[in-house]
């Protein structure tokens, strides 16, 4: 089977994949600050808005490594900072470093969410953010144009969307790894309330009505699942929504 890497492991949509793809027959190596309460093949505690926690916590996985689900993330309510370390710089690092343990026909699968949506009406700055070179320099960079806490959430999002499409060609074209991001709306999962006090217990609300519910984070495992898959393998840079239908909805 393959051996696959999962952030976030501990809770929400991180647990269940890794459920989903050990059952599956894979080797499911997590890492989280938490502790897991489900069984894996091997778990790295880390805290993952720090880049030398992620380069320790890199150091501790396999040397070959088939799939890495970066899932672990933080809501708008966090500080600014720690959702542009978490949601995004944290991401592009150790999605960088891991392709390097990747053989052809591997495969990253970064969580954005349909609140980065808006992506295309800041494409010129999450390009440019997407250019810097490293870990440092996107907080240097971050430094000189500050992101309102307001929408920080919305925005590291959106910049995930943007670098993962733009990566994605070069990872594809010269390591043949593959990387996509999936899109989840509301799901019922411990950081759903955090939405709540972010957008406002109206717009979540809506959005729910909407959809009739939240998801269960059962129902974005598989998607993340068939990302990683070979099933896959002629899928490369995109982001594909799974919100029930929710984005058609406010067309
Ligand atoms: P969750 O809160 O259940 O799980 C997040 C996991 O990430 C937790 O186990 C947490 O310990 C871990 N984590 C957070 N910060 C960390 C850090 N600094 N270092 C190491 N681990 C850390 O949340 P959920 O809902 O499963 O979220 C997973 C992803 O899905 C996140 O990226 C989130 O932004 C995204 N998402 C969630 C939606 C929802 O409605 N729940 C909607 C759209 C996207």
């Amino acid at each position: 089977g393959k051996t696959i890497v999962i952030t976030g492991v501990s809770s929400g949509i991180g647990a269940d994949t890794a459920r989903l793809l050990r059952s599956q027959g894979a080797q499911v190596i997590g890492i989280d600050r938490n502790d897991p309460m489900l069984t894996l093949d091997g778990f790295v505690k880390a805290d993952l808005s720090e880049q030398a926690a992620i380069d320790a916590a890199i150091r501790q996985l396999p040397e070959r490594v088939d799939a890495l689900c970066n899932i672990a993330g933080v809501p708008g309510t966090a500080p600014a900072d720690a959702v542009a370390r978490v949601n995004y710089l944290g991401v592009r690092h150790l999605a960088l470093q891991l392709a390097e343990r990747m053989p052809a026909g591997g495969s990253i699968v970064n969580i954005a969410s349909i609140l980065g949506a808006e992506w295309p009406a800041r494409l010129d700055v999450h390009k440019a953010l997407a250019e810097t070179p490293s870990f440092e320099a996107g907080l240097a960079w971050l430094a000189r144009q500050p992101v309102a806490q307001a929408t920080c959430y919305q925005y590291f999002k959106e910049a995930l969307i943007v670098w993962t499409i733009t990566q994605s060609q070069k990872l594809f074209l010269s390591k043949g790894v593959r990387m996509n991001c999936v899109a989840p709306g509301p799901v019922f999962t411990p950081i759903l309330g955090d939405f709540v006090q972010m957008l406002g217990q109206e717009r979540v609300q809506k959005d729910a009505h909407r959809m009739k519910r939240p998801a269960f984070s059962d129902e974005v495992a598989p998607v993340v699942a068939f990302l990683c898959s070979d099933a896959s393998r002629w899928v490369s840079g995109i982001n594909l929504p799974v919100d029930g239908g929710l984005a058609s909805t406010y067309l």
